[in-house]
């Protein structure tokens, strides 16, 4: 399939902590910063997504505005002067780390303790009262589990399952003010749902409150180690559609399967069988008692058709 070129796009240039940058008009703040080789923090944004607004921690100052911009989703203009490490926007961000810590669970978010660190945020002076998001997993299938502990309501599950993407409008979100959670419609077990185990919200979550089932059982017993883990791409072999797969290896077998984003046509997207189908290549049905305690893949499982969801009531879409 051959993808469209589109037109050439117009330079302009912008100024960031001082420094000009060209960028692609359209291009926004965010893209200026990183191609001036500044580090913003992002949460809810998503490079296969449109832009939420909803985190803020990537806040910077633009000469001229009233309020902070999300450097996400603020188009960069001719002659924006934007600062990236003001007072003012690392105070925000600080702020906001603080809040998102305080209330969510941020041990599996990538960078986020690093970013606390860096801010100099101190989720705990809130004290031990402070309101939390904190509650049991969600583990109702043997595919992927919901960990909403871990959840910063960005919306990214919600617009990679809906009308960004999967177009199945299996999650929403329910609830008002700080009760508002990702939820099934009547809080339905998954199996009951409109999901189609397609993962592609598990793809986008920037936390980890939604993870491979063999990713969950693996931390649960500690030998999850990504330091230990090989990530090769491949061609998913299932149907003729063709879409990327990247197989996560640790200790020779394949732990999760993720999608490259800057695939022009699957743009990080799978469907049940290329996402987790994966364990018909481990043989699990003929090596039960192979499968370690930690290892990736439930027992139950074992005896499945590679890609079969038990209560699953949707068919998955072909491809
Ligand atoms: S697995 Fe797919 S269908 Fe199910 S909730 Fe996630 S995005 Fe929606
Ligand atoms: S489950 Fe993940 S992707 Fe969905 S709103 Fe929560 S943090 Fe965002
Ligand atoms: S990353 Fe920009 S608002 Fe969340």
């Amino acid at each position: 399939m051959s993808v469209p070129l589109q037109p050439p796009r117009r330079l302009i240039e912008i100024t960031v902590d001082g420094d000009p940058v060209r960028v692609p008009e359209g291009s926004t703040v965010l893209d200026a910063c990183s191609a001036a080789g500044k580090d913003i923090p992002t949460l809810c944004y998503g490079d296969t997504l449109t832009p939420k607004n909803a985190c803020r921690v990537c806040v910077v100052e633009v000469e001229g505005a009233r309020t902070l911009a999300p450097a996400c989703s603020r188009r960069a203009e001719p002659g924006m002067v934007v600062g990236t490490a003001t007072e003012r926007a690392r105070h925000s961000r600080k702020i906001v780390l603080e809040l998102l810590a305080s209330t969510a669970d941020l041990s599996t978010t990538p960078r986020a303790a690093e970013w606390i660190e860096e801010y100099g945020a101190r989720p705990d002076r809130f004290g031990e009262e402070a309101a939390t998001v904190a509650q049991p997993a969600k583990v109702d299938n043997d595919l992927y589990v919901r960990d909403y502990s871990k959840c910063i309501l960005c919306y990214k599950c919600v617009d990679a399952c809906g009308d960004q993407w999967q177009n199945s409008f299996a999650i929403s979100v329910a609830g008002r003010g700080f009760d508002a959670m990702i939820s099934t419609e009547h809080d339905a077990p998954l199996t009951d749902s409109a999901c189609v185990y397609c993962g592609n919200c598990v793809e986008v979550c920037p936390t980890g409150a939604l993870s491979f089932k063999s990713e969950f059982d693996m931390r649960a017993a500690g030998s999850w180690d990504e330091s230990r883990q090989t990530e090769t791409t491949t061609i998913c072999s299932y149907c003729g559609v063709g879409c990327n797969l990247t197989l996560h290896v640790q200790d020779n077998r394949i732990v999760k399967v993720s999608s490259p984003h800057d695939n022009p046509v699957t743009h990080g997207n799978l469907c049940i069988k290329g996402r987790f189908g994966f364990q018909h290549v481990q043989n699990v049905a003929s090596q039960e008692d192979a499968i370690p305690v930690s290892g990736p893949v439930s027992s139950s499982v074992s005896g499945s058709a590679p890609g079969s969801v038990p209560g699953a009531r949707t068919a998955p879409a072909d491809g």
